[in-house]
């Protein structure tokens, strides 16, 4: 069930005042991961939308927060007044276990999502920033994701280092040096 509510419905009237908080993800995260996997998902508006049961009962979807607290496995949380805004995480995957971005199994692939009233305010960016420099203090070589072509989160993913890796037909495998 999807639990958070923003100031009924919106932050962008309180915006101004607000601070966005950065901290590692807990256990009790989990719901919200869940919610802004799916915003990551399908990220597309439209009527082909699944609702939010649906869409994270998909395999191919759920497997990417299944048995989270694995080893590696990292996510950011940002918050405004302690109400979760978005997050960013990065899990290991192995050549028989993976998601869509998968490079190897040395190299975690990130999901990302803002919840919807927040967005272009650098909260994205500065998640991601985050994850970088945690994964550079913990050794990780390499970080890769998924990016649709017609996603203008690659513009994010290209000013943070991120490039082209594979070319999928309309999405790409990106992937930074750590
Ligand atoms: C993609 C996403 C995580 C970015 O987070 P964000 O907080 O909105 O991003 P930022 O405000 O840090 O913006 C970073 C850059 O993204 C691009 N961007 C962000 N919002 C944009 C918009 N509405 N239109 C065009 N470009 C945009 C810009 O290049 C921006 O840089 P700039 O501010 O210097 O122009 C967020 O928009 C989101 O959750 N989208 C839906 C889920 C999704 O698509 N996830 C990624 C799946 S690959």
């Amino acid at each position: 069930m999807r639990t958070h509510h923003l100031n009924g419905g919106s932050l962008k009237p309180y915006w101004p005042r607000m601070k966005t908080i950065l901290r590692k993800s807990r256990h009790s995260d989990i719901p919200f991961l869940r919610e802004m996997l799916y915003e990551a998902v399908f990220w597309r508006d439209g009527a082909t939308r699944p609702s939010f049961e649906e869409g994270l009962a998909y395999p191919e979807v759920s497997k990417a927060l299944a048995d989270w607290g694995r080893a590696g496995d990292t996510a950011v949380i940002a918050s405004v007044d302690s109400i979760p805004v978005g997050a960013a995480w990065y899990r290991y995957w192995t050549d028989s276990n993976s998601i869509r971005g998968y490079v190897d199994k040395e190299t975690p692939v990130i999901v990302i999502a803002v919840h919807r009233d927040c967005r272009h305010q650098g909260v994205g960016t500065r998640m991601m920033e985050w994850l970088i420099d945690y994964a550079s203090q913990n050794s990780v070589q390499k970080l890769s994701l998924s990016a649709s072509k017609d996603n203008y989160a690659i513009d994010l993913y290209r000013q943070l280092g991120f490039r082209e890796h594979v070319d999928k037909g309309d999405w790409f495998i990106m992937v930074r040096e750590i």
